[in-house]
Protein backbone atom coordinates (compact mmCIF):
# COMPACT_ATOMS: atom_id res chain seq x y z
CA UNK A 1 0.00 0.00 0.00
CA UNK A 2 1.01 3.62 -1.16
CA UNK A 3 2.20 5.96 2.11
CA UNK A 4 0.20 8.27 3.40
CA UNK A 5 3.27 11.10 3.78
CA UNK A 6 7.46 10.68 3.41
CA UNK A 7 9.74 12.08 5.28
CA UNK A 8 13.35 12.77 4.20
CA UNK A 9 16.53 14.42 6.39
CA UNK A 10 15.96 11.91 9.31
CA UNK A 11 18.16 13.42 11.99
CA UNK A 12 16.43 13.95 15.35
CA UNK A 13 13.71 15.84 14.15
CA UNK A 14 12.99 14.56 10.82
CA UNK A 15 13.14 11.24 12.84
CA UNK A 16 10.30 12.45 15.58
CA UNK A 17 8.23 14.06 13.12
CA UNK A 18 8.15 10.52 11.15
CA UNK A 19 7.17 8.78 14.56
CA UNK A 20 4.53 10.91 14.97
CA UNK A 21 2.90 10.60 11.66
CA UNK A 22 2.90 7.09 12.22
CA UNK A 23 2.03 7.03 15.86
CA UNK A 24 -1.09 8.81 14.41
CA UNK A 25 -2.40 6.35 12.20
CA UNK A 26 -0.43 7.19 9.05
CA UNK A 27 1.24 4.98 6.63
CA UNK A 28 4.66 6.96 6.47
CA UNK A 29 7.65 6.59 3.73
CA UNK A 30 11.07 7.82 5.12
CA UNK A 31 14.45 8.19 3.68
CA UNK A 32 17.75 9.70 4.46
CA UNK A 33 21.12 10.68 2.58
CA UNK A 34 22.63 7.66 4.53
CA UNK A 35 20.51 4.28 4.29
CA UNK A 36 21.80 3.85 7.85
CA UNK A 37 19.74 5.99 9.96
CA UNK A 38 16.18 5.15 7.79
CA UNK A 39 17.03 1.22 8.81
CA UNK A 40 17.60 2.18 12.90
CA UNK A 41 14.33 4.25 12.87
CA UNK A 42 12.38 1.12 10.93
CA UNK A 43 14.19 -1.48 13.60
CA UNK A 44 13.65 0.84 16.54
CA UNK A 45 10.40 2.20 15.92
CA UNK A 46 8.49 0.07 13.59
CA UNK A 47 6.51 -1.42 16.25
CA UNK A 48 4.59 2.43 16.46
CA UNK A 49 3.23 2.31 12.93
CA UNK A 50 3.44 1.65 9.49
CA UNK A 51 6.61 2.81 8.21
CA UNK A 52 8.44 1.98 4.61
CA UNK A 53 11.96 2.81 4.41
CA UNK A 54 14.20 2.97 1.41
CA UNK A 55 17.13 3.51 0.04
CA UNK A 56 16.88 6.20 -2.79
CA UNK A 57 14.93 8.71 -3.73
CA UNK A 58 13.44 7.02 -6.69
CA UNK A 59 12.51 4.26 -3.86
CA UNK A 60 10.83 6.76 -2.11
CA UNK A 61 9.08 9.05 -4.44
CA UNK A 62 7.76 5.58 -6.11
CA UNK A 63 6.39 4.75 -2.15
CA UNK A 64 3.85 7.55 -1.89
CA UNK A 65 0.27 7.76 -3.01
CA UNK A 66 -0.57 10.77 -4.69
CA UNK A 67 -0.84 13.45 -4.96
CA UNK A 68 2.55 13.02 -2.80
CA UNK A 69 2.98 14.86 0.17
CA UNK A 70 6.96 14.92 1.14
CA UNK A 71 8.13 16.50 4.46
CA UNK A 72 12.10 17.71 3.73
CA UNK A 73 13.48 17.94 6.95
CA UNK A 74 17.24 18.68 6.65
CA UNK A 75 19.65 21.69 6.86
CA UNK A 76 17.72 25.05 6.17
CA UNK A 77 20.34 26.26 2.47
CA UNK A 78 22.13 24.52 0.51
CA UNK A 79 21.07 21.35 2.06
CA UNK A 80 17.31 22.12 1.05
CA UNK A 81 17.93 22.71 -2.22
CA UNK A 82 20.25 20.25 -2.84
CA UNK A 83 17.40 17.47 -1.45
CA UNK A 84 14.39 19.63 -3.93
CA UNK A 85 17.17 19.37 -6.54
CA UNK A 86 16.97 15.76 -6.37
CA UNK A 87 13.67 15.03 -5.93
CA UNK A 88 11.66 17.38 -8.27
CA UNK A 89 12.38 15.60 -11.68
CA UNK A 90 10.85 12.48 -9.96
CA UNK A 91 7.53 14.57 -8.76
CA UNK A 92 4.46 14.96 -10.82
CA UNK A 93 2.13 17.91 -11.24
CA UNK A 94 0.36 18.35 -8.18
CA UNK A 95 2.76 16.51 -5.66
CA UNK A 96 3.55 18.68 -2.49
CA UNK A 97 7.04 19.28 -1.07
CA UNK A 98 7.49 20.78 2.40
CA UNK A 99 10.23 22.17 3.85
CA UNK A 100 9.80 21.80 8.02
CA UNK A 101 13.11 23.56 8.57
CA UNK A 102 13.60 26.74 9.74
CA UNK A 103 14.49 28.16 6.53
CA UNK A 104 14.67 31.97 5.42
CA UNK A 105 11.35 33.26 4.02
CA UNK A 106 12.71 34.52 1.29
CA UNK A 107 14.19 31.33 0.03
CA UNK A 108 10.65 29.65 0.25
CA UNK A 109 9.39 32.70 -1.96
CA UNK A 110 11.79 31.76 -4.14
CA UNK A 111 11.71 28.05 -4.35
CA UNK A 112 7.87 28.07 -4.10
CA UNK A 113 7.64 30.49 -7.37
CA UNK A 114 10.48 27.73 -9.59
CA UNK A 115 8.56 24.79 -8.16
CA UNK A 116 4.88 26.13 -9.04
CA UNK A 117 6.32 26.77 -12.52
CA UNK A 118 6.58 23.17 -12.77
CA UNK A 119 3.68 22.12 -11.21
CA UNK A 120 4.77 21.68 -7.87
CA UNK A 121 3.41 23.11 -4.28
CA UNK A 122 6.05 23.92 -2.05
CA UNK A 123 4.96 24.49 1.49
CA UNK A 124 7.09 26.69 3.65
CA UNK A 125 5.99 25.34 7.04
CA UNK A 126 7.48 26.62 10.46
CA UNK A 127 7.39 23.80 13.10
CA UNK A 128 8.60 24.35 16.36
CA UNK A 129 8.78 22.21 19.84
CA UNK A 130 12.04 20.66 19.69
CA UNK A 131 13.14 17.64 19.35
CA UNK A 132 9.92 16.39 22.22
CA UNK A 133 7.15 18.42 20.45
CA UNK A 134 8.08 16.99 16.85
CA UNK A 135 7.21 13.59 18.12
CA UNK A 136 4.81 14.77 20.81
CA UNK A 137 3.00 17.45 19.10
CA UNK A 138 4.37 20.48 17.73
CA UNK A 139 2.95 24.05 16.88
CA UNK A 140 3.26 24.12 13.10
CA UNK A 141 2.82 27.41 10.80
CA UNK A 142 1.93 26.10 7.45
CA UNK A 143 2.44 28.48 4.22
CA UNK A 144 1.89 27.72 0.78
CA UNK A 145 -1.22 27.34 -1.60
CA UNK A 146 -4.48 26.69 -0.49
CA UNK A 147 -4.80 23.70 -2.99
CA UNK A 148 -1.60 22.37 -0.99
CA UNK A 149 -3.22 22.81 2.67
CA UNK A 150 -6.50 21.21 1.55
CA UNK A 151 -4.28 18.12 1.29
CA UNK A 152 -1.83 18.24 3.82
CA UNK A 153 -3.84 20.19 6.46
CA UNK A 154 -5.56 17.64 7.55
CA UNK A 155 -2.49 15.39 8.77
CA UNK A 156 -0.51 18.15 9.79
CA UNK A 157 -3.99 19.23 12.05
CA UNK A 158 -3.98 15.26 13.56
CA UNK A 159 -0.22 15.36 14.30
CA UNK A 160 0.01 18.68 16.06
CA UNK A 161 0.01 19.75 19.47
CA UNK A 162 -4.28 20.79 20.79
CA UNK A 163 -4.95 23.15 22.99
CA UNK A 164 -8.98 22.79 24.71
CA UNK A 165 -9.18 20.55 21.44
CA UNK A 166 -8.11 23.00 19.09
CA UNK A 167 -4.99 22.13 16.47
CA UNK A 168 -1.87 24.59 16.66
CA UNK A 169 -1.31 24.38 13.25
CA UNK A 170 -3.51 26.96 10.91
CA UNK A 171 -3.09 27.51 7.66
CA UNK A 172 -0.94 30.96 7.75
CA UNK A 173 -0.79 32.39 4.00
CA UNK A 174 1.02 31.69 0.82
CA UNK A 175 4.32 31.20 -0.33
CA UNK A 176 6.86 32.24 2.55
CA UNK A 177 3.84 33.17 5.43
CA UNK A 178 4.20 30.00 7.42
CA UNK A 179 8.57 30.34 7.75
CA UNK A 180 7.91 34.05 8.35
CA UNK A 181 5.60 33.46 10.85
CA UNK A 182 8.61 30.69 12.41
CA UNK A 183 11.00 33.47 12.02
CA UNK A 184 9.14 36.15 14.41
CA UNK A 185 8.13 33.50 16.95
CA UNK A 186 11.88 32.27 17.22
CA UNK A 187 12.15 36.66 17.44
CA UNK A 188 9.94 36.67 20.35
CA UNK A 189 11.62 33.30 21.82
CA UNK A 190 14.86 35.33 21.82
CA UNK A 191 13.11 37.97 23.33
CA UNK A 192 11.11 36.55 26.40
CA UNK A 193 14.95 33.98 26.80
CA UNK A 194 16.38 37.58 27.63
CA UNK A 195 14.01 38.93 29.28
CA UNK A 196 13.77 35.93 31.81
CA UNK A 197 17.73 35.48 31.75
CA UNK A 198 17.34 39.66 32.72
CA UNK A 199 15.24 38.67 35.42
CA UNK A 200 17.63 36.20 36.97
CA UNK A 201 20.32 38.10 36.87
CA UNK A 202 18.68 41.03 38.50
CA UNK A 203 17.27 38.84 41.53
CA UNK A 204 20.66 36.86 41.89
CA UNK A 205 22.72 39.95 42.25
CA UNK A 206 20.10 42.84 43.87
CA UNK A 207 19.15 39.94 46.48
CA UNK A 208 22.10 37.95 46.86
CA UNK A 209 19.76 34.03 46.02
CA UNK A 210 21.38 31.18 44.94
CA UNK A 211 20.14 29.40 41.59
CA UNK A 212 17.68 27.08 43.89
CA UNK A 213 16.35 30.05 45.37
CA UNK A 214 15.97 31.46 42.06
CA UNK A 215 14.41 28.14 40.58
CA UNK A 216 11.72 28.38 42.95
CA UNK A 217 10.89 32.00 41.99
CA UNK A 218 10.19 30.86 38.69
CA UNK A 219 8.25 27.94 40.06
CA UNK A 220 5.80 30.69 41.35
CA UNK A 221 5.51 32.63 38.82
CA UNK A 222 4.74 29.65 36.50
CA UNK A 223 1.71 29.49 38.10
CA UNK A 224 0.25 32.78 37.74
CA UNK A 225 0.23 35.25 34.59
CA UNK A 226 3.34 34.23 33.65
CA UNK A 227 2.37 30.48 33.03
CA UNK A 228 4.58 29.55 30.19
CA UNK A 229 6.96 27.11 28.98
CA UNK A 230 9.99 28.72 29.22
CA UNK A 231 9.59 29.99 32.87
CA UNK A 232 8.77 26.27 33.21
CA UNK A 233 11.98 25.11 31.96
CA UNK A 234 14.28 28.41 33.33
CA UNK A 235 13.17 26.69 37.02
CA UNK A 236 14.19 23.34 35.89
CA UNK A 237 17.79 24.54 34.21
CA UNK A 238 18.37 26.89 37.75
CA UNK A 239 17.76 23.52 39.60
CA UNK A 240 20.01 21.00 37.81
CA UNK A 241 23.30 20.81 39.53
CA UNK A 242 26.83 20.01 37.98
CA UNK A 243 27.36 16.17 38.81
CA UNK A 244 31.14 17.12 38.46
CA UNK A 245 31.55 20.27 40.76
CA UNK A 246 28.57 19.74 42.67
CA UNK A 247 28.00 23.13 41.77
CA UNK A 248 24.89 24.83 40.41
CA UNK A 249 24.67 24.36 36.81
CA UNK A 250 24.23 27.73 35.63
CA UNK A 251 27.27 28.44 36.94
CA UNK A 252 29.55 25.99 34.99
CA UNK A 253 28.23 26.82 31.70
CA UNK A 254 29.94 29.14 29.80
CA UNK A 255 28.46 32.48 29.34
CA UNK A 256 28.08 33.32 26.00
CA UNK A 257 25.04 32.72 24.13
CA UNK A 258 24.72 31.38 20.50
CA UNK A 259 22.57 31.69 17.80
CA UNK A 260 21.62 29.71 14.92
CA UNK A 261 20.17 32.96 13.15
CA UNK A 262 16.63 33.13 13.05
CA UNK A 263 16.52 35.60 15.49
CA UNK A 264 19.45 37.91 13.41
CA UNK A 265 17.03 37.41 10.35
CA UNK A 266 13.80 38.39 12.49
CA UNK A 267 15.52 42.16 13.09
CA UNK A 268 17.10 41.90 9.55
CA UNK A 269 13.84 41.82 7.96
CA UNK A 270 12.33 44.22 10.45
CA UNK A 271 14.67 46.68 9.77
CA UNK A 272 13.69 46.00 6.08
CA UNK A 273 10.14 46.67 6.57
CA UNK A 274 10.77 49.16 9.19
CA UNK A 275 9.28 47.90 11.96
CA UNK A 276 10.74 49.01 15.49
CA UNK A 277 11.46 45.34 17.12
CA UNK A 278 13.40 46.88 19.25
CA UNK A 279 12.96 44.54 22.25
CA UNK A 280 14.13 41.69 20.24
CA UNK A 281 16.90 43.41 18.50
CA UNK A 282 18.40 44.20 21.86
CA UNK A 283 17.59 40.51 22.58
CA UNK A 284 20.10 39.22 19.25
CA UNK A 285 22.55 42.47 20.81
CA UNK A 286 22.98 41.21 24.37
CA UNK A 287 24.12 37.51 22.56
CA UNK A 288 26.27 39.23 20.39
CA UNK A 289 27.83 40.93 23.27
CA UNK A 290 27.77 37.72 25.50
CA UNK A 291 29.95 36.11 22.51
CA UNK A 292 32.23 39.29 22.43
CA UNK A 293 34.73 37.58 25.27
CA UNK A 294 37.87 39.81 24.16
CA UNK A 295 35.85 42.48 24.66
CA UNK A 296 34.51 41.64 28.07
CA UNK A 297 38.15 40.82 29.32
CA UNK A 298 39.22 43.60 28.53
CA UNK A 299 36.66 46.10 30.22
CA UNK A 300 35.96 44.19 33.18
CA UNK A 301 37.88 46.62 35.25
CA UNK A 302 36.06 49.77 33.70
CA UNK A 303 34.56 51.97 36.58
CA UNK A 304 30.69 51.12 37.58
CA UNK A 305 28.71 49.52 40.34
CA UNK A 306 29.65 46.05 40.68
CA UNK A 307 28.52 43.53 43.60
CA UNK A 308 25.61 45.61 45.43
CA UNK A 309 22.41 44.27 46.66
CA UNK A 310 19.14 46.15 47.54
CA UNK A 311 17.83 46.67 50.91
CA UNK A 312 15.11 47.59 52.25
CA UNK A 313 11.69 48.10 50.83
CA UNK A 314 13.15 47.78 47.58
CA UNK A 315 14.41 44.25 48.47
CA UNK A 316 10.63 43.55 49.87
CA UNK A 317 9.05 43.88 46.74
CA UNK A 318 11.74 43.21 44.07
CA UNK A 319 10.43 39.69 43.17
CA UNK A 320 7.37 41.12 42.46
CA UNK A 321 8.87 43.86 40.57
CA UNK A 322 10.75 42.08 38.48
CA UNK A 323 7.65 39.50 37.54
CA UNK A 324 5.92 42.71 36.77
CA UNK A 325 8.74 44.14 34.69
CA UNK A 326 8.86 40.83 32.80
CA UNK A 327 5.63 40.67 32.31
CA UNK A 328 4.76 43.89 30.94
CA UNK A 329 8.51 43.63 28.55
CA UNK A 330 7.00 40.22 26.95
CA UNK A 331 3.95 41.81 26.18
CA UNK A 332 6.36 44.52 24.22
CA UNK A 333 8.28 41.40 22.36
CA UNK A 334 4.64 39.98 21.51
CA UNK A 335 3.12 43.32 20.40
CA UNK A 336 6.28 44.36 17.75
CA UNK A 337 6.71 40.42 16.82
CA UNK A 338 2.83 40.89 15.63
CA UNK A 339 3.27 44.11 13.87
CA UNK A 340 6.14 42.83 11.99
CA UNK A 341 3.79 40.15 10.88
CA UNK A 342 1.42 42.52 10.13
CA UNK A 343 3.90 43.97 7.67
CA UNK A 344 5.07 41.50 6.02
CA UNK A 345 1.61 39.96 5.07
CA UNK A 346 0.89 43.85 3.80
CA UNK A 347 4.24 44.26 1.86
CA UNK A 348 3.67 40.34 0.63
CA UNK A 349 0.14 40.10 0.23
CA UNK A 350 -0.56 37.10 2.91
CA UNK A 351 -3.89 38.15 4.53
CA UNK A 352 -2.25 36.39 7.68
CA UNK A 353 -5.36 36.34 10.01
CA UNK A 354 -3.72 37.67 13.50
CA UNK A 355 -6.27 35.60 15.89
CA UNK A 356 -5.26 32.31 14.75
CA UNK A 357 -2.06 33.10 14.39
CA UNK A 358 -1.77 33.45 17.96
CA UNK A 359 -3.80 30.02 18.42
CA UNK A 360 -0.73 27.94 16.56
CA UNK A 361 1.06 29.37 19.80
CA UNK A 362 -0.88 28.28 22.48
CA UNK A 363 0.70 24.90 22.80
CA UNK A 364 3.58 22.76 21.40
CA UNK A 365 5.96 25.79 20.49
CA UNK A 366 8.62 27.34 22.32
CA UNK A 367 7.09 30.24 23.00
CA UNK A 368 3.86 28.84 24.17
CA UNK A 369 2.13 30.54 27.55
CA UNK A 370 -1.31 31.15 28.95
CA UNK A 371 -1.51 34.59 27.78
CA UNK A 372 -1.64 34.00 24.29
CA UNK A 373 -5.46 33.61 24.64
CA UNK A 374 -5.05 37.17 25.72
CA UNK A 375 -3.79 37.83 22.25
CA UNK A 376 -5.89 35.70 20.18
CA UNK A 377 -9.04 37.36 22.05
CA UNK A 378 -7.66 40.92 21.15
CA UNK A 379 -7.36 40.23 17.59
CA UNK A 380 -10.48 38.29 17.28
CA UNK A 381 -12.00 41.53 18.66
CA UNK A 382 -10.76 43.63 16.32
CA UNK A 383 -8.65 42.72 13.28
CA UNK A 384 -7.34 45.98 13.11
CA UNK A 385 -5.40 46.90 16.45
CA UNK A 386 -2.90 49.46 15.58
CA UNK A 387 -0.72 47.90 18.82
CA UNK A 388 -1.60 44.21 20.38
CA UNK A 389 -0.63 47.21 23.66
CA UNK A 390 -3.89 49.32 23.37
CA UNK A 391 -6.49 46.42 23.56
CA UNK A 392 -8.06 46.63 26.77
CA UNK A 393 -6.63 43.60 28.50
CA UNK A 394 -2.94 44.54 28.03
CA UNK A 395 -3.91 48.52 28.43
CA UNK A 396 -5.01 47.32 31.77
CA UNK A 397 -2.02 44.84 32.70
CA UNK A 398 0.35 47.56 31.74
CA UNK A 399 -1.15 50.06 33.96
CA UNK A 400 -0.59 47.98 36.64
CA UNK A 401 2.92 46.40 35.35
CA UNK A 402 4.16 50.16 34.63
CA UNK A 403 5.45 51.26 38.04
CA UNK A 404 7.03 48.61 38.91
CA UNK A 405 8.53 47.78 35.63
CA UNK A 406 10.53 51.79 36.01
CA UNK A 407 11.55 50.48 39.55
CA UNK A 408 12.88 47.43 38.34
CA UNK A 409 15.18 49.73 34.94
CA UNK A 410 16.55 52.51 38.05
CA UNK A 411 17.49 49.32 39.92
CA UNK A 412 19.18 47.59 37.03
CA UNK A 413 20.94 50.89 36.25
CA UNK A 414 21.95 51.66 40.04
CA UNK A 415 23.17 48.37 40.74
CA UNK A 416 24.98 48.06 37.34
CA UNK A 417 23.12 45.47 35.92
CA UNK A 418 22.55 45.30 32.08
CA UNK A 419 19.10 44.76 31.41
CA UNK A 420 18.44 45.71 27.25
CA UNK A 421 15.51 44.00 27.03
CA UNK A 422 13.13 45.34 30.24
CA UNK A 423 14.85 48.98 29.24
CA UNK A 424 14.52 49.34 25.71
CA UNK A 425 10.64 47.97 26.12
CA UNK A 426 10.05 50.05 28.50
CA UNK A 427 11.75 52.71 26.16
CA UNK A 428 9.11 51.58 23.14
CA UNK A 429 6.47 51.97 25.77
CA UNK A 430 6.80 55.29 27.08
CA UNK A 431 7.85 56.38 23.28
CA UNK A 432 4.67 55.06 21.86
CA UNK A 433 2.69 56.73 24.77
CA UNK A 434 4.50 60.10 24.29
CA UNK A 435 2.08 62.50 22.72
CA UNK A 436 4.85 64.71 21.29
CA UNK A 437 8.72 63.24 20.51
CA UNK A 438 11.63 64.74 19.72
CA UNK A 439 11.55 63.49 16.37
CA UNK A 440 10.26 66.61 15.42
CA UNK A 441 13.80 68.14 16.63
CA UNK A 442 15.67 65.50 13.98
CA UNK A 443 13.24 66.49 11.04
CA UNK A 444 14.54 70.29 11.79
CA UNK A 445 18.36 69.06 12.09
CA UNK A 446 17.95 67.22 8.84
CA UNK A 447 16.20 70.24 6.98
CA UNK A 448 19.54 72.09 8.07
CA UNK A 449 22.38 70.04 6.65
CA UNK A 450 21.01 68.69 3.99
CA UNK A 451 17.51 70.57 3.05
CA UNK A 452 15.43 67.42 3.91
CA UNK A 453 12.39 69.15 4.28
CA UNK A 454 9.79 68.99 6.83
CA UNK A 455 6.32 68.80 7.32
CA UNK A 456 4.07 71.17 9.66
CA UNK A 457 1.49 70.25 12.83
CA UNK A 458 -0.68 72.97 11.83
CA UNK A 459 -0.68 72.74 7.29
CA UNK A 460 -0.39 70.72 4.85
CA UNK A 461 2.71 70.05 2.64
CA UNK A 462 6.41 69.79 3.26
CA UNK A 463 8.83 73.05 3.96
CA UNK A 464 12.65 73.93 3.86
CA UNK A 465 13.83 76.70 5.89
CA UNK A 466 16.60 78.84 4.09
CA UNK A 467 19.37 78.04 7.00
CA UNK A 468 21.93 79.59 5.17
CA UNK A 469 20.42 82.92 4.38
CA UNK A 470 17.33 84.57 6.16
CA UNK A 471 15.64 81.78 7.54
CA UNK A 472 13.05 82.32 6.47
CA UNK A 473 10.63 79.09 5.56
CA UNK A 474 9.47 78.42 1.91
CA UNK A 475 7.11 75.31 0.75
CA UNK A 476 9.32 73.05 -0.67
C1 LIG B 1 11.66 25.93 18.01
C2 LIG B 1 13.02 26.53 18.19
C3 LIG B 1 13.99 25.90 17.25
C4 LIG B 1 15.43 26.08 17.66
C5 LIG B 1 15.89 27.47 17.59
C6 LIG B 1 17.16 27.68 18.37
O1 LIG B 1 10.77 26.71 17.75
O2 LIG B 1 11.52 24.74 18.19
O3 LIG B 1 12.97 27.89 17.93
O4 LIG B 1 13.68 26.34 15.98
O5 LIG B 1 15.62 25.55 18.93
O6 LIG B 1 16.13 27.76 16.24
O7 LIG B 1 17.67 28.84 17.91
P1 LIG B 1 19.07 29.42 18.29
O8 LIG B 1 20.09 28.33 18.10
O9 LIG B 1 19.24 30.53 17.30
O10 LIG B 1 18.96 29.83 19.72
Amino acid sequence: MAADIGVTGLAVMGRNLARNFARNGFSVAVHNRSRAKTDALVSEFGHEGEFVGSATAEEFVASLSTPRKIVIMVKAGGPTDAVIDELTPLLEPGDILVDGGNAHFADTRRREAALKEKGIHFAGVGISGGEEGALLGPSIMPGGSKESYAALGPLLEKVAAKVDGTPCCVHVGPDGAGHFVKMVHNGIEYADMQLIAESYDLLRQGLGLGAKELAEVFRGWNTGELDSYLIEITAEVLDQVDAATGKAFVDIVLDQAEQKGTGRWTVQTALELGVPISGIAEAVFARSLSGHADQRAAAVNLPGPSGGTVTGARAETLVEDVRLALYASKMVAYAQGFDQIIAASKEYGWDVDLGSTATIWRGGCIIRARFLDRIREAYDESGDLPSLLVAPFFAKALEQAQQAWRRVVTTAVELGVPTPGFASSLAYYDGLRRERLPAALIQGQRDFFGAHTYRRVDREGSFHVDWSGKREENPA
